[in-house]
């Protein structure tokens, strides 16, 4: 009862053929004289018949067996007639007649349906994960990810790409997020990191002349979990030498293209550039959506002498007033107005004025304290017509961005502009070296400390840091960060500028990244590049919105892995042995 084909492997060219299966009962249905098993393998599904006069002990065992056995089947592959076919199934044409029935094991019944689209609790999900990736989507989702990892591999080893592995027991480079830690148990009271990224090594290989590494890297990063975010993840993980932006871009964009083209997509190159202000301004986001306009529209210049005190006093502060255009809006009731504001202010704003365009009014708290020429240029700007519904924000650039990006969106999901069909690219660039942290006190990287400031701006590292721009870029794919990466620093005395400006003593950053300073006194060539999240680039390939889905065992959002439990508590000879002692609450 060995295996001769997988389910999916069987169609019209098999008829007439033995064949033997291996797998599941997905469903058996009994219809008295025959009884039909679906049978599952890591495939798909095929349809068997017992009939008690092709082999009355098969039929026998056929009575017996129950959703989610593991069976082997033998029978002859049949064409199924005309009216019994069934569209939905990749092997919908033929069916198998069983001669013989092997039953290798039982199973208790499931806690929920082994099928697509189910609603469960996802808790539940992942107690019994390998049982949801007997769901045939899950699988795909598996076998997916294994070839695009697969053509990665293919594709960089094509271009000169070495693979080289870095320690998981490490001090943690520091990507904006608390480290996991491992305590030493040779060196009690001392802790390894596990890497938020391979960053550092990555760049001491090229400091080694690897010229161009990859790794498919897992990265750990303890920091709030959302849909789209992990403990641990994957990275598609890059650092070439002698190069330019202009070169991962290229590479990059070649690379997508073969991704996609594995899910028999055409992507279109190369992927448009915009820079951050500009996204930022238009958008209100960083990564920016855009497969639709809904476009942020800048008022301040306009609205800079109005009598509306709101606006007035926003932009005397030094604000900004900024509004969106929501066409075909005008008819939505005050209810589905104000659930908007709610949303607004929850996300920062003191308020959302609006403006109705009906045929023949404007309806709007705000008209009455705007003048006509105000009205006109508003108009005008937001390209208004009669059913459109304008959405104001007044606050600093910051809050206004945040707030005209996030009802930009929710807008969006509301009208059903975004195609989810549709694969949109867009790498954003001139990113600004340095923001300041008001919690913290002090300047802290946008992207990392190792990220090259532009040269040009170099001089105002140190008299207007907030105005240097980074050579980093981002590759968004329908306003989700894929990747990330930049052009770094090789200089040492650039590298020490940089951690004296996020605020790091001499003393300290050679304490933490003294063996760095040394190594670019070695010979370090010019080097860059970039790093993909592959749970994320998964997620949006395979239309899922959680990257829960495309991880063979993910943790909840609360970080815990229901199937093992872990974290879980270790005995007190382990914490004997590494010097812990657990303070109980
Ligand atoms: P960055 O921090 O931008 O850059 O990370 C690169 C990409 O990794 C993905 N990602 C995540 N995916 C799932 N869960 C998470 N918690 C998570 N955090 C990040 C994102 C992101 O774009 N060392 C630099 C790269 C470089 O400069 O070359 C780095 O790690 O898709
Ligand atoms: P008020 O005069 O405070 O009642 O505000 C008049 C209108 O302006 C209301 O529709 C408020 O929601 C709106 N509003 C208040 N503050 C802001 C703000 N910062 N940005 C945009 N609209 C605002």
């Amino acid at each position: 009862m060995k295996r001769t084909h997988y389910a999916t492997q069987i169609g019209i060219d098999q008829v007439g053929c033995e064949v033997v299966l291996n797998g599941w009962v997905n469903t058996r249905r009994d219809h008295g004289g025959l009884i039909f098993i679906d049978l599952r393998d890591r495939s798909g599904i095929i349809q068997a018949v017992c009939s008690p006069e092709v082999d009355a002990a098969a039929f026998a065992v056929a009575e017996q067996v129950r959703g989610e056995h593991v069976v082997a089947i033998r029978g002859t592959v049949m064409r199924r007639p005309k009216d019994t076919e069934n569209p939905n199934l990749k092997t919908g044409l033929v069916e198998i007649w069983v001669a013989e029935l092997q039953v290798f094991n039982r199973a208790k019944t499931p806690p929920f349906y082994i099928e697509n689209d189910i609603e469960v609790d996802e808790n539940l999900r992942l107690k019994y994960r390998y049982l949801d990736l007997r769901r045939p989507e899950m699988m795909d989702n598996l076998m997916l990810r294994h070839r695009i990892v697969k053509t990665i591999r293919d594709f960089l080893d094509n271009r000169g790409f070495i693979e080289v592995e870095t320690p998981i027991l490490t001090s943690s480079t520091p990507e904006g997020a608390r480290d996991y830690l491992v305590p030493s148990r040779v060196h009690p009271g001392r802790f390894y990191g596990l890497p938020q990224s391979p960053q550092i090594f990555k760049q001491m290989l090229m400091v080694a002349g690897v010229d161009k590494y990859f790794q498919i890297a897992r990265c750990f990063r303890d920091e709030d979990l959302r849909a789209d975010r992990q403990p641990e993840f994957t990275q598609l993980d890059m650092e070439m030498s002698f190069i330019d932006e202009e070169d991962v871009f290229s590479l990059v964009e070649e690379l997508m293209t073969v991704l996609f083209s594995q899910i028999g997509r055409t992507i279109k190159t190369p992927f448009p550039r915009i820079r951050y202000d500009e996204a930022m301004a238009r958008y209100g986001s960083d990564a920016p959506d855009l497969r639709f306009g809904l476009e942020i529209v800048d008022l301040t210049d306009i609205l800079r002498n109005t009598q509306f005190k709101v606006f007035s006093q926003a932009i005397q502060n030094g604000g900004v007033v900024r509004a969106i255009n929501a066409a075909g809006c005008a008819s939505w009731t005050r209810r589905e107005i104000d659930e908007m504001g709610k949303l607004a202010v929850d996300s920062g704003a003191k308020g959302m004025a609006w403006i109705a365009c009906s045929e023949n009014e404007l309806k709007s708290p705000i008209t009455k304290f705007l003048s006509q020429d105000e009205i006109d240029g508003i108009m005008t700007a937001l390209n208004a017509k009669p059913g459109d519904l304008l959405l104001f924000g007044a606050d600093t650039a910051a809050v206004v961005n945040r707030v005209m990006g996030f009802l930009r969106l929710e807008l969006a999901r509301r009208l059903k502009l975004a195609d989810p069909q549709e694969f949109n690219f867009t790498w954003v660039y001139d990113f600004p070296l340095l923001e300041y942290d008001d919690e913290e006190e002090r300047y802290v990287a946008v992207h990392h400390m190792f990220t090259s400031p532009r040269p040009e701006d170099i001089e105002l590292l140190n008299s207007e840091p907030l105005r240097v721009k980074a050579r980093a870029y981002d590759l968004v794919l329908n306003g989700t960060e894929v990747g990330g990466g930049s052009i770094r620093i090789h200089r040492r005395d650039w590298q020490e500028m940089m951690f004296d400006r996020v605020g790091m003593s001499p003393a300290e950053a050679q304490e933490k990244f003294g063996y760095m300073l040394e190594a670019f006194e070695y010979g370090p060539p010019p080097h860059g590049g970039i790093a993909f999240g592959i749970d994320r680039l998964l997620m949006i390939m395979t239309g899922r919105k959680s990257i829960r889905d495309v991880i063979a065992f993910p943790k909840t959002q609360s970080a815990v892995c229901p199937l093992t439990g872990a974290p879980s508590r270790v005995s007190p000879r382990q914490l004997r042995e590494l010097s812990l002692k657990i303070k109980e609450k």
